[in-house]
């Protein structure tokens, strides 16, 4: 494959988000973590210097999500380093289709990312997936996975996807986040993680819409 510049096509304008959280006021994403809890979020684009902060997100935010769902081998064998590897590799050769936007905090921080694009496996072109959803657990539970849905449903419409399928394990509790904003359970398969076979479930939007108005704040 024909390798590409580093980093993503731009955002058309207006496609970056900052987000206030007016369900909380102005304790958005670092309350847990900084005395001075900063009022808003943005949303942007990731680009291959963030490689180590998204890698730091998702073996934080595994270990903690998945804690008693996956085996603890396979969890504490996950390496910082070797995710970080990937993100740099994903940065240099990543099809144009696929992104991943970034939420950080009012210090530049990230607090937690996504990473989007057509479905995998999918013969239907306008059918697009998030492939993977992870925040900081000290951002959990606070508005700013809503936000980053609303940005990746954006990201999405302007590559020309219409609905969108989310994988999820049947066990994760949090996926009750999908339920909450409109995802219907449409299949479900087995999937090999460490010693075991886990259920995971696919939250379906026929309409992106849908998602556009369950994540509006
Ligand atoms: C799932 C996740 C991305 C959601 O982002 P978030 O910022 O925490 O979600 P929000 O604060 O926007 O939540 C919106 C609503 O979704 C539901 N929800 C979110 N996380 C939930 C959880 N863990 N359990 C049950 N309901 C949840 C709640 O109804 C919540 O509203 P409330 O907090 O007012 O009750 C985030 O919690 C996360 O990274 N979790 C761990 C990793 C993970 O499971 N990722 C998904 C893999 S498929």
């Amino acid at each position: 494959m024909a390798k590409r510049p580093l980093g993503l096509p731009e955002p058309a304008v207006g496609d970056t988000d900052i987000s206030r959280n007016r369900r909380r006021g102005a304790t958005i994403g670092i309350v847990t973590t900084s005395s001075q809890a900063a009022a808003a979020i943005l949303i942007r684009e990731a680009t291959a210097l963030d490689s180590r902060a998204l890698a730091g997100v998702l073996v934080q935010s595994w270990r903690a999500a998945y804690r008693g769902i996956i085996d603890d081998d396979y969890l504490a064998s996950l390496s910082v380093d070797r995710r970080a590897q990937g993100f740099e590799a994903w940065f240099r050769d990543h099809p144009p289709s696929n992104f991943i936007r970034v939420a950080v905090d009012a210090q530049a921080k990230p607090l937690g990312f996504a990473h989007g694009g057509p479905a995998r496996g999918s013969v239907q072109g306008t059918l697009g997936e998030i492939y993977v959803f992870y925040l900081l657990p000290q951002a959990q539970r606070q508005g700013v996975g809503t936000q980053l849905m609303r940005s990746m449903a954006r990201g999405l419409d302007l590559r020309g996807i219409d609905s969108l399928v989310v994988w999820a394990l049947e066990r994760n509790p949090a996926r009750a986040f999908y339920d909450v904003l409109g995802g219907r359970v449409s299949d479900s398969r087995e999937t090999p993680v460490g010693t075991r076979r886990l259920r995971e479930v696919a939250y379906r939007w026929d309409d992106l819409r849908t998602l556009m108005a369950a994540t509006r704040v």
